[in-house]
């Protein structure tokens, strides 16, 4: 059995895990990361997109939004169609934007910089068990290619998504977990195809919500609201775009582009908050710590803040012997955590056709997205949120 030691040790390599690694590296604080895939699998996933402008500024720091600011696209606003209408919302009045640039592309952009330092993860490891989190000698064992390895820690920071292993080491009596599952699904495509209009498209229609969203101006990334118990393997690419034709305004399905389809998949939708995210010397970030449904695109931007403010923590504990941000580091990111979960989960009971709604239900939709369009107070409240403007 080997031992080895570290100042922080981090379980996945998702975003939240690279991301923290990073930006360690360049405070002169040493981390080693642990992941259950392969490095092949991990930057083969696709996810969402949009990135606000702060968490940029966050990237920048960590050296890694070079390609991003490039690439990204700049979006200026977005759009929301209800049926037939069109109404497009403006960030310009709080001078704000969002970069359009996919979570896979940010992926390889941090792997590469780990790689470029030598701190690349450590991959398929198996069987990560968390040890005396609640002392100060905190420790991760795990095997790798068959062998037992032990890693000391001062601080474990457990960065493996939803279905991770950290969040089950703060005790039953300790943990809360606060939960909403939808009872649909959204059936993503990525495709290459120019999207139907130059920004994003959340559309509500009577067929269930789409999305048209995008990577470039030749790749279109589009999602359908569908049921849980529908399989990807009952869409045929023709099936998806009659679909989404059916539920785009007139005048948009004329720009429609078919094209065969590069990736398929289904993702259910899913509101979730840990309470609190540190136990001893453990602190959960990202997916370990929260979900929230895709609407708002929020899932990315909180997981950026989340790692940022517990670097600045780890900083602050190493560099000036202060806890005072470890210590608030729970209750200063929920709080910002619940404001993002409030919002998304808004968005999606405004957008979504939920099972036996009623008339009423859809009316009341219906007024709810009139009031965002037609009040410049709602408008600039959903940009705040939406942009992360007040983050
Ligand atoms: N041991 C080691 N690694 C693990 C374990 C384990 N027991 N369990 C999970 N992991 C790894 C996963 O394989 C994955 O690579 O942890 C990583 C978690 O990454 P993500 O799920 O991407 O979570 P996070 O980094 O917090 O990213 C948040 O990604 O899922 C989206 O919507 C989310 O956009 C948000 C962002
Ligand atoms: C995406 O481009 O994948 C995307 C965009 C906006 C969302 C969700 C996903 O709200």
């Amino acid at each position: 059995m080997s031992t080895a030691r570290t100042q922080v040790g981090i379980i996945g390599s998702g975003p939240s895990g690279l991301l923290l690694a990073q930006l360690l590296e360049r405070a002169g604080i040493d981390s080693v990361v642990l992941e259950r895939r392969s490095r092949d699998y991990v930057l083969g996933r696709v996810r969402a997109g949009v990135i606000e402008q702060g968490a940029v500024a966050i990237l920048r720091e960590a050296g890694v939004a070079e390609r991003l600011e490039r690439e990204g696209l700049k979006h200026h606003g977005v759009e929301i169609a209800v049926g037939e209408q069109r109404y497009r919302i403006d960030f310009a009045a709080q001078a704000a934007s969002l970069t359009v640039y996919g979570q896979t592309e940010l992926t390889k952009d941090l792997m590469d910089a780990r790689e470029a330092s030598g701190g690349l993860p450590r991959f398929e490891v198996e069987e990560v068990v968390l040890e005396d989190v609640a002392t100060a000698r905190p420790r991760l064992r795990y095997r790798q290619d068959g062998a037992a390895h032990v890693l000391d820690c001062d601080f474990i920071a457990g960065c493996d998504g939803f279905h991770g292993v950290s969040r089950a080491a703060i005790p039953a009596d300790v943990l809360t977990t606060h939960e909403r599952v939808y009872p649909f699904g959204w059936l993503g495509v990525l495709a290459d195809v120019p999207p139907v209009s130059s920004e994003l498209i959340y559309l509500s229609h009577e067929r269930g919500f789409a999305l048209c969203s995008m990577r470039s101006a030749a790749r279109s990334r589009c999602y359908l609201q569908c049921d849980l118990d529908t399989e990807v393997s009952a869409w045929s690419d023709e099936r998806f775009w009659d679909e989404l034709e059916a539920r785009l305004p007139t005048e948009l399905a004329a720009h429609l582009t078919r094209g065969p389809t590069l990736e398929k998949s289904i993702a259910p939708l899913r509101s979730f908050v840990a309470e609190p995210l540190r136990y001893g010397r453990l602190f959960l970030a990202g997916d370990a710590a929260h979900i929230v449904p895709p609407t708002g695109a929020k899932g990315l931007n909180l997981a950026v803040r989340d790692v940022q403010q517990l670097a600045a923590a780890f900083v602050t504990h190493y560099r000036e012997k202060r806890d005072t941000l470890l210590d608030g580091y729970s209750a200063t990111a929920l709080r910002r955590i619940w404001r993002a979960e409030r919002f998304s989960a808004w968005l999606t009971s405004v957008l979504h056709r939920f099972p036996g709604r009623t008339s009423f239900d859809r009316r009341m939709q219906i007024a709810e997205l009139d009031q965002l369009v037609s009040s410049s107070a709602a408008r600039a409240a959903f940009v705040e949120a939406y942009t992360g403007s007040q983050a």
